[in-house]
């Protein structure tokens, strides 16, 4: 098992498969891109694969969560879905819907269970502000797609930037609920490549709520909150929900169940992690499945109580979120 020394287990695995995006968010990195990875350091599928396995066989992994950069530009996304979910776990992606439209029944096939995809805004000239590219309705296409195949319940992430869309949190939630889509507010974080990140500038899950409900009665579900992240509320007295991810002003670290693997084949037991513990090396020298899986455990010990975000000396990590796995 991968527990910490707090207790708590790590059952959800999130997996990058690349840093690359064909989308330039300004939350998380700089219009003109990043110095990707060199594709040396970039596991192959097979050792993609390789390490799922282990984590399901051995370490007691129940979902797995394919992430990136942009998961979809990995030329052998469907491949390592297929393999992965033969393992026996849930197997979902989180992605930015650009592509999806021509894959989302592929990946359905494969064994994909779900996706969550990321919109920030229902404005065409919004969405090209915020991303810096005019693909809104090609996102809009991928989500209509993934419902259409199945990978429901197909959720929305969204982040609010002041004075760019922190206006706009109605109309996307009364565009997501027409479409059956579960939406979820997400809190921005110090994760963006520029360190541009400033706390008083953030839009707070108390504005956004205050936001929806000038528009929307909103009573907090019923259903307990688990290790999941959003606190979940019924509109207008349901069916329909809305989320909200508080991961800056109401951690929920206490209730952690992820590890992450990035692309280059490092472990980060957490987001903000200021350390990695390195799997390709021996994985390439050839180490054995228990010795890769006693490493793994070794670098669950190390994880904090928290992402400490609050505290003076917070630090921001080296790799951004886009490096690291959404
Ligand atoms: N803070 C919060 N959410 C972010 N995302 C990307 N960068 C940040 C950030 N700095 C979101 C994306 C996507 C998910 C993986 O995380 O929009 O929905
Ligand atoms: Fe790409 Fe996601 Fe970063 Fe936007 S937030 S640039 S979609 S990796």
């Amino acid at each position: 098992m991968l527990q910490d020394r707090f207790g708590r287990v790590a059952t959800d695995l999130r997996v990058s498969l690349t840093d690359r995006c064909n989308l330039r968010c300004s939350y998380c990195m700089p219009a003109e891109g990043l110095d990707w990875a060199p594709d040396e350091t970039q596991l192959t599928d097979d050792e993609v694969v390789h390490l799922v396995r282990i984590g399901v066989e051995q370490l007691g992994i129940r979902e797995v969560r394919f992430t990136g950069g942009e998961p979809l530009v990995r030329r052998g996304l469907v491949d390592i879905v297929r393999r992965s979910a033969a393992f026996g776990p849930e197997v979902s992606l989180t992605t930015n819907g650009l592509g999806l439209a021509r894959t989302a029944q592929t990946l359905a096939d494969a064994g994909l269970s779900r996706v969550n995809v990321s919109l920030d805004t229902i404005r065409p000239e919004t969405f090209a502000t915020i991303t810096r590219r005019d693909r809104f309705h090609d996102v809009v296409a991928g989500l209509k797609a993934a419902a259409d195949a199945g990978l429901g319940p197909v959720k929305v992430n969204a982040v609010l930037l002041r004075g760019v869309n922190d206006d706009q949190a109605p109309e996307l939630l009364d565009w997501c609920l027409a479409r059956g889509y579960a939406l979820r507010f997400i809190e921005q974080m110090p994760l963006d490549a520029q360190h541009g990140w400033q706390r008083d500038e953030m839009v707070t899950a108390d504005e956004i709520l205050a936001s929806l409900q000038a528009s929307f009665r909103l009573d907090p579900a019923s259903e307990p909150r688990g290790s999941a992240p959003a606190e979940l509320w019924t509109v207008d007295g349901g069916p329909g929900t809305v989320g909200v991810i508080a991961s800056v002003t109401r951690p929920f670290c206490g209730d952690c169940d992820r590890v992450r693997l990035t692309a280059d084949g490092q472990i980060r037991n957490c987001l903000f992690a200021r350390e990695e513990s390195d799997l390709r090396t021996p994985l390439r020298a050839g180490a054995s499945d228990e010795e890769i899986a006693g490493r793994w455990v070794a670098a669950l010990r190390g994880k904090r109580a928290g992402h400490g975000i609050d505290d003076p000396t917070f630090l921001q990590p080296d790799r951004p979120m886009s490096a690291i796995g959404g």
